[in-house]
């Protein structure tokens, strides 16, 4: 088969070893498989070339994505679409495996429905597809900002303050959830539980009368400015306040163990179902098992509430 791979959307550890994975299960099959740059936006520009085993050398262990990324809204236009269509005749390419999170899939299903055979990996720090346990970036993201509320932990009892640490996900509450538990934070909030200011701010002041020193609170982003909330919490609690937006150091750096073994198992069998001629699916894992559910099911599922976990952090904060 002549495969392409591209990766699309915000970039994520691990994207690498998936693309190396794909390469050179596609070279060990017997396939040829052509990289292609800047997502879909490359795609239509016809940035195309032909992948060696050797052209996915030493990247195993780098974040980013050799390829490049990029979000292009234009690929809803089925205009746009058939520039894509056109690049991937004219080399000869039957197949697509596309990197990415639920905009990259959007992509990848409606290029299925015009013909082409198509599979979605799952790359991106949210872990906000439902179709696998986790995605591609998500373990390293969830390193990165443990690494970091560590670090800001020192700060803020050394100073006997509050620390208001923003994460992101988008809108998927695992990175607050999982980094908050993992570093012992006081309180956690997101979209499942909410921000109920008030209550917060009568329960640090609580904690200050009572003696506490200082409290960490991990809150995903999209939730509330974190800096006004700072002042209130001051204006308020007692506790002097800083906020901190982790921001885009969440998105880079050499990609954990777990995120370079998921990215290994998805890229081979994704290339192993395209032999198989099952193609429109996102693949991922379940219950460390490996999936694939058609794409167009994919996108309509939505995470299971995190009821273990929130009710976990509601007895050890
Ligand atoms: O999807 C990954 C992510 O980093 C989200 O956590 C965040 O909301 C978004 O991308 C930011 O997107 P951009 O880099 O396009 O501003």
């Amino acid at each position: 088969m002549r495969i392409g791979v591209l990766t699309s959307g915000g970039d994520a550890p691990g994207m690498n070893a998936a693309i190396r994975a794909v390469v050179r299960t596609g070279i060990a099959s017997g396939d040829q498989v052509f990289g292609i740059s800047d997502g879909y936006r490359g795609l239509v520009e016809g940035k195309i070339q032909e992948f060696s085993r050797k052209d996915v050398s030493e990247i195993l262990n780098s974040g980013g994505t050799i390829l490049g990324t990029a979000r292009l809204p234009e690929f809803k236009y089925e205009q746009v679409r058939g520039l894509a269509i056109k690049q991937l005749e004219k080399h000869d390419i039957e197949a697509l495996i596309c990197i990415g999170g639920d905009g990259t899939y959007t992509g990848a299903l409606r290029l299925h429905e015009a013909g082409i055979k198509t599979i979605g990996i799952p790359g991106t720090i949210d872990n906000d597809i439902a179709s696998t346990d986790y995605t591609i970036g998500f373990s390293t993201a969830l390193n990165t900002a443990c690494d970091a509320i560590d670090k800001l932990r020192d700060t803020s009892s050394s100073h006997q303050r509050c620390s208001i640490i923003e994460v992101m996900g988008r809108n998927c509450p695992d990175l607050a959830l999982y980094s908050g538990i993992c570093c012992g934070a006081e309180y956690i909030i997101t979209n499942e539980t909410g921000l109920d200011k008030e209550k917060l701010l009568e329960s640090l002041k609580n904690d200050r009368l009572n003696g506490r020193r200082h409290a960490i609170i991990v809150i995903s982003e999209n939730i509330t400015d974190v800096y006004s909330l700072a002042k209130e919490v001051e204006a308020y609690s007692g506790y002097e306040c800083r906020a901190t937006v982790l921001g885009y150091i969440q998105r880079g750096g050499t990609p954990t163990p777990e995120d370079r073994l998921l990215a290994a198992r998805l890229g081979k069998y994704s290339v192993d179902l395209l032999h198989e001629g099952i193609t429109g699916v996102a693949v991922g894992v379940i219950k460390n098992e490996l999936h694939y559910t058609p794409i167009e099911e994919a996108l309509k599922m939505v995470n299971s509430p995190n009821v273990e976990l929130n009710k976990l952090v509601q007895k050890i904060s």
